[in-house]
């Protein structure tokens, strides 16, 4: 199966300045939790092991996250704040493995992916953004359908994909899926970011991919897009016409792909995640009715 995933965490960003100015948008808040350990949390209820994250500079604070704080555990066990510390574990945490490098120049996501190359080796992967979670509190299974059809079908990758407004395709990658599309399917050809008039279709990348290693050559083959950057989307379009097998899964009915890269959506992630909170979730829902009801009589 698949037991290690890439996690490009380089970008600047921008898109949530001043909030991202100092810290990476993979460690903004989602209610309890910084973003990047929900992402983590999914990967490993869907098998796992091992993690390599892409970074840049001003990230270390995701190394930081996922490492052992022995002075703050110290200080926890002579308070005797038990449950403190316990908020420090998640499941699967101690046996998970990471890994940093850096991708010392922004050249694009395929060009962060070339960076795990090492790491991956001859095994297939997984490639997850690290400002995307699946499913409310990551209880997404669709990696593991995935990994499960990648390695049934022997394709040479499989992506995740998700229904979005005609009217939207130009925030995505697009796929032409090969005839009709049931839960899964055969992809054609990808087009990055499309003008809705020229979208092949509505199915947009939601950023999960399981790639064999073929996919390094192909990347390397990828010429710059306009602004410069190597896209991946490129490097599977390359697979398609090399006749070799790329499949989609379609996130299940109600599982949401939470898109942290934007702040309308990081809010109405931020506000239900909050509400789905076992401890403080009904108080928030009563404080918020309160300030919508107020805010209507305005
Ligand atoms: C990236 C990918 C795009 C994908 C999107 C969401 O774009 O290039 O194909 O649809 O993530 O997963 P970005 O949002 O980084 O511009």
């Amino acid at each position: 199966m698949i037991k290690s995933a890439v996690v490009p965490v380089a970008g600047h960003g921008t898109r949530l300045l001043p909030a991202t100015k100092s810290q990476p948008k993979e460690m903004l808040p989602v209610a309890r939790k910084p973003i990047v350990q929900y992402v983590v949390e999914e990967l490993v209820a869907n098998g796992i092991e091992q993690v390599l994250f892409i970074t840049g500079r001003n990230k270390t604070s995701i190394e930081n996250h996922f490492d052992h704080d022995p002075e703050l555990t110290r200080a926890l066990n002579e308070s005797n704040k038990k449950e403190l510390l316990e908020e420090l574990d998640f499941k699967g945490y101690n046996d998970t493995k990471f890994f940093y490098t850096r991708q010392r120049m922004q050249k694009g996501l395929g060009d962060a992916i070339l960076c795990g190359e090492n790491f991956a080796g001859e095994m297939p992967f997984l490639v997850a953004l690290g400002d995307s979670i699946l499913g409310l509190n990551a209880d997404s299974k669709t990696v593991a359908n995935m990994a499960e059809l990648f390695v049934s079908k022997r394709a040479s990758c499989v992506i995740a994909v998700e229904e979005v407004p005609h009217a939207e395709t130009r925030h995505y990658g697009i796929v032409r899926p090969e005839g009709k599309t049931g839960d899964s399917f055969r992809v054609v050809d990808l087009v990055e970011k499309p003008d809705s008039k020229d979208a092949p279709s509505n199915l947009a990348i939601a950023g999960r991919y399981i790639f064999s290693p073929l996919i390094f050559d192909m990347i390397r083959r990828v010429k710059p897009d306009k602004r410069g950057e190597i896209q991946v989307t490129d490097a599977i379009r390359l697979l398609c016409e090399e006749g070799k097998r790329v499949l989609a899964v379609k996130l299940p009915p109600g599982e949401k792909r939470y898109d942290i890269g934007n702040f309308p959506s990081y809010f109405e992630t931020f506000v239900e995640f909050a509400l789905a909170d076992p401890v403080y979730g009904e108080k928030f829902r009563a404080v918020l009715h309160d300030i919508l009801g107020q805010s209507k009589s305005k």
